[in-house]
């Protein structure tokens, strides 16, 4: 049931602030800064940004826009559409989005998901002129009471001029008192952040601001986008019990506690199957400490396997979302929304001993992850959170794939052409074909694990071939330089790894090792 503007905004004299959301997009001018909340398709304003979009086809007008992370109801598609955005941070997975950030009409900063408020905090992202914060509620004194996600929406309202509230009249009431608001201290005299489980709570349930600077309050019953997370296939179902193998053996050899450590996924199919397949094996007590609490989390939280929640935003399949947020009031001593800030922080990261499953475009012999650039120059989405938890985690895992466009391009390469995420960075490759735990190798040993656990065999000998020939050129981390992007070259000229698997190029020696042909995991 729909909520009553009067039931949800306690701030005396807040009617003289309301106003349409053309009028509101008013308020916003060429050139200006604009900070909007917005985390993984949850929580973004909804209204304020299509006015936007409307008054910039006949006024037109740029502005540089940050938001948490990424945004539903195809909002950076309508604001790319209509030529509004210059400068877009720090995260976006929309394709005409992505377009416009290829052909370099859109300068993308694609940035740690922890960073760009303590960027912004110090002045060196410049300055917020205009927040636009989704709201459930405004308590009395002007505090805002963030709706499915808190992404960066705290930072840009404290530290924006003006504050466009949407206040969203049709999300539940539950979600009153489920956030932690917490902003840590100017350095150099910042306390220690005293996060020590999952479930600690460490701030407010409002983000509170100068009531002077609500500029305007739009009323909304926009719903988020659901998250379009795929049915598991017999890939990503291999995937998934890689590693709940993987984990079953960490527990039995006595290195994981049953309850493992706190977990973080990024979304998607497999990050999902991954996570639902917990629901089966000797693990108990779960928690998660993570950017999304997605559709997994919920069904372990239901099958008592997991005790409790953190995350920055909730986003939820159409299914799930049917299923949970009628009875949100249920979970709400067992989940909890942070900043993004908080919930990436590499220092609770570390502290929590977290146990960090990220997908990778594609990932080399050595280990090093790409997971934002296609043949080095085009950009897919993001590093999002990922580098927030795979440099500062217990455990840093990277799921892919061995192959992708049907198989004509390997995932598994011998230097990816971008690194995201650097070998020191990355404990365990996954793909549907084994696990490579790399935990204590050295690079030329986790070559053979790589390429024997991981790639496709298809194009195991074509790897083979080149680590080979790099081994007998010599080196701590052996290459052959001129051959190094010479996959990502077929790639691009001929559209297809493929070429490469053939007898001519592969070559069919044994490598120095002696690495079993038929290994996997
Ligand atoms: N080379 C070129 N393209 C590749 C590729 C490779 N090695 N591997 C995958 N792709 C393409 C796929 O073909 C697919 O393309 P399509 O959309 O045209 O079909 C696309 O990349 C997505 O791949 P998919 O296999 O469907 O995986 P995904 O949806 O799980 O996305 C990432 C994978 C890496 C793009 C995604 O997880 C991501 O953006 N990660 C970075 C951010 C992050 O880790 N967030 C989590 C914490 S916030």
């Amino acid at each position: 049931m729909k909520a009553t503007a009067s039931e949800r905004c306690q701030l005396k004299g807040w009617e003289s602030r309301l106003m349409s959301a053309d009028e509101a997009a008013e308020l916003i001018q060429d050139g200006m800064i604009v900070g909007m909340s917005g985390f993984t398709r949850a929580g973004e304003a909804k209204e304020v940004p299509l006015a936007l979009a409307r008054r910039a086809r006949h006024d037109p007008l740029k502005i540089s826009l940050m938001t948490g992370a990424s945004l539903g109801n195809d909002i950076d598609r309508h604001l790319t559409e209509a030529g509004v955005l210059a400068r877009r941070m720090p995260f976006q997975v929309d394709k005409t989005l992505r377009g416009a950030i290829n052909r370099g009409e859109v300068m993308f900063i694609d940035q740690h998901l922890s960073e760009t408020v303590e960027q912004l905090r110090n002045k060196q992202l410049g300055h917020i002129d205009v927040a636009i914060i989704e709201a459930s509620a405004i308590t009395a004194d002007g505090g805002i009471v963030p709706t499915a996600s808190v992404g960066n929406s705290a930072s840009f309202a404290i530290l924006a001029d003006k504050v466009i509230i949407e206040l969203n009249l049709a999300t539940p009431a539950a979600l009153i008192g489920l956030h932690d608001i917490y902003i840590p201290q100017m350095r150099p005299a910042r306390q220690p952040i005293p996060v020590v489980d999952a479930s600690t709570r460490i701030g407010v349930d409002h983000i509170p601001i100068d009531p002077a600077k609500i500029a305007a309050i739009v009323l909304t019953e926009g719903q988020d986008s659901p998250s379009t997370v795929g049915i598991p296939n017999e890939d990503t179902q291999r995937i998934a019990r890689h590693l709940i193998g993987f984990f079953e053996h960490e527990v039995e050899v006595g290195r994981l506690p049953p309850s493992l450590m706190p977990l973080q996924a990024g979304i998607g199919t497999m990050s999902n199957a991954v996570l639902n397949g917990l629901m089966e094996g000797p693990f108990e007590d779960l928690t998660m400490y993570s950017e999304v609490l997605q559709d997994s989390t919920f069904n372990l939280l239901d099958s008592g396997k997991m005790t409790f929640a953190s995350g920055s935003s909730i986003t939820l399949s159409e299914e799930c979302g049917q299923r949970i947020w009628p009875h949100l009031a249920d979970y709400r001593d067992r989940i909890v929304l942070r900043p993004q800030e908080m919930s990436n922080h590499p220092g609770i990261v570390r502290r929590l001993g977290i146990i960090a499953i990220n997908t990778a475009l594609e990932a080399d012999i050595y280990g090093n992850v790409n997971s934002t650039h296609v043949n080095a120059t085009r950009m897919m989405n993001g590093i999002g959170g990922s580098g927030d938890f795979a440099r500062n985690g217990h455990l840093s895992i990277f799921i892919t794939k061995s192959t992708a466009k049907n198989g004509a391009l390997s995932s598994f390469v011998p230097f990816v052409s971008h690194v995201d995420h650097c070998e020191h960075d990355v404990d365990i490759l996954v793909s549907e074909h084994g696990l490579a735990d790399l935990r204590g190798l050295a690079p030329r040993e986790r070559a053979d694990i790589i390429i024997e656990h991981c790639a496709d065999p298809l194009y195991r000998p074509a790897l083979r071939a080149y680590f080979s020939e790099a081994c007998q050129r010599g080196g701590h981390t052996p290459h052959c330089l001129e051959k190094a992007l010479s996959w990502h070259l077929a790639a691009e000229q001929e559209g297809s790894m493929l070429g490469l698997t053939e007898p001519s190029c592969a070559g069919h020696q044994p490598h120095p090792c002696g690495v079993r042909d038929d290994a996997t995991a």
